[in-house]
């Protein structure tokens, strides 16, 4: 994702021009924090101000309602989103009249909490109240301040067609969930983002239907859990239920070149029937992110994953039987409650014998009011957790480069998806394993598809160059075989 001036690095800006039915009215500014799924809400929102009658844009300092969507999941994101709130408070000081918006996680953590912040915030509005976003920005021209975070139990913005502010138009999010009905010990989501419901999956092949139409070549499905999306309507037989594996098939068939891809997949409920149907279609990517947290079972008992060390063993092995060259990415968090040198030991040899092609780590961050806050200590000391992360990190990156080393002298499919940040005369793509690969541009452009023979690697890279489809075909081949 494209990152805007004004705004900090890990932050996506919204609003890079101002699309066909955005309004002409007050300007509006929004970056976003957190996961891909609140990337998809501001384009939601985007959309239901558009509608409204409001223009975009992607410059602070010409907006007249300044939004921020904001994550909760570690207290170091919300530090963040503070410090953010303080660069706004001096633009409010300096142009008089903007006003700011608190939305997503955080917004619904904190609630009026945060209009306490008088200076700077005038409406804090929660994940599934977008819809009444232009009426608390009408009351808040009026010096009304307010909130809305009621969660709802059906709302999936089904009917939105979220505006695609991406610079590129390569590559879309389609939320097919919300929600979260898991009770991760250490985990927000559940209260910041309510129960889990399913979006009716006609909407969601029609909007990848209009996205192919516009261009797009990627589609990335997201849910908190997309193994458990279930839509069945009121009074229907179960055996006429849409299971996850059902949608990804009927997306997989909108464009057959259009690529496939999910996220996030949890242990616990990945079926042998999604693996199948990825194995089906050449177009859903072979790729899983399956988070496992821990290699320890106490741990994960702890955590209340609801899988063991080796459950999650055999998923592994059960997704290479299927798709012996399927990437597969991990999640991992570092010092979780009462985690001792032996827990995080076997998080070390987990890790060693997956062999995780790449991986999120992160630090235990106790979030208040989750089921770990509540009953258990956060007792592993800072400098305990740092010093296991750098290990985690480390045993990652020689793990990451020996994946990326197996790669050297094959030939890889990449959608082009942006020049490289380095050096523009290069390009940036990916491969189906969502490996990022970086090549001389020879005239090609972002959106084409195109063959790359890998001639080196780092643990965060692949370097190559194009091949024409002849010489590409045997190495090709070579790679399908995993010779
Ligand atoms: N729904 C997804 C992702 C949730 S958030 C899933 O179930 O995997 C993304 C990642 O953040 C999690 O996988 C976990 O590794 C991490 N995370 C969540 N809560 C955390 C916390 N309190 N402290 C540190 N990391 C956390
Ligand atoms: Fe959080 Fe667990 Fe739900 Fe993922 S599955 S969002 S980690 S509660
Ligand atoms: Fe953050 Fe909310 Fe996503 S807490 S990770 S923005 S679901």
């Amino acid at each position: 994702m494209e990152i805007e001036h004004n705004a900090p690095p890990e932050a996506t800006v919204l609003g890079g021009f101002t699309p066909e039915g955005a309004g002409r009215g007050p300007k509006v500014y929004i970056e976003t924090y957190g996961c891909q799924m609140n990337v998809n809400d501001s384009e939601v929102v985007a959309s239901i101000l558009a509608d409204a009658g409001y223009g975009l844009t992607d410059d602070m300092e010409q907006a007249n309602v300044v939004l921020i969507n904001t994550c909760a999941i570690r207290e170091n994101a919300e530090t963040r989103i503070w410090g953010r709130l303080d660069v706004f408070e001096q633009l409010k000081r300096r142009r008089k009249g903007v006003l700011v918006g608190v939305l997503g996680c955080m917004a619904e953590r904190l609630k009026a909490d945060l209009l306490e912040r008088r200076e700077v915030v005038d409406v804090v509005v929660g994940p599934d109240a977008y819809r009444d976003l232009p009426h608390l920005l009408r009351e808040a021209e009026l010096g009304q301040r307010g909130v809305n975070v009621l969660l709802s139990r059906e709302e999936t913005y089904a009917d939105i067609s979220p505006i695609r502010l991406d610079r590129y138009g390569v590559s879309a999010f389609v939320s097919i969930m919300r929600g979260c009905n898991n009770v991760c010990a250490y985990c927000v989501v559940p209260y910041t983002r309510g129960a889990e419901r399913s979006r009716d999956p006609q909407t969601i092949v029609n909007e990848v239907q209009r996205l192919s139409h516009m261009g797009y070549k990627e589609v990335t499905l997201l849910g908190q859990n997309v193994d458990s999306y279930r839509w069945q309507p009121e009074g229907t037989p179960d055996r006429q239920a849409v299971s996850f594996a059902d949608l990804l098939e009927r997306v997989a068939q909108v464009d057959s070149h259009m690529r496939v891809r999910f996220a996030t997949s949890h242990p616990k409920d990945l079926s042998r029937e999604v693996v199948y149907t990825m194995a089906m279609y050449e177009n859903i990517c072979n790729h899983i992110h399956l988070p496992v947290q821990s290699g320890s079972d106490r741990m994960l008992k702890l955590m209340n994953r609801h899988y063991t060390r080796q459950g999650y063993l055999n998923r592994v092995a059960a997704i290479r039987d299927i798709l012996p060259d399927c990437v597969i990415t991990t999640d991992m968090i570092a010092g979780f409650c009462t985690e001792t040198e032996l827990d995080h030991d076997q998080t070390l040899s987990l890790m060693r014998e997956v062999g995780f092609d790449s991986a999120f780590m992160f630090k235990y961050s106790e979030r208040p009011n989750t089921k770990a806050a509540r009953h258990y200590a956060d007792d592993v000391p800072d400098s305990v957790k740092t010093r296991r992360l750098q290990e985690i990190i480390a045993l990652q990156n020689e793990l990451s480069e020996q994946s990326n080393r197996n790669d050297v002298g094959r030939c890889f499919e990449v959608l082009i998806e942006s020049p490289s940040r380095k050096d523009p005369s290069y390009l940036m793509g990916r491969t189906m394993g969502n490996k990022a690969v970086v090549f001389p541009g020879e005239g090609h452009r972002v959106g084409e598809f195109v063959y790359v023979k890998i001639t080196t690697c780092t643990s965060a890279t692949l370097l190559g160059h194009i091949v024409d489809e002849q010489t590409a075909t045997p190495l090709l081949k070579k790679q399908c075989s995993g010779e």
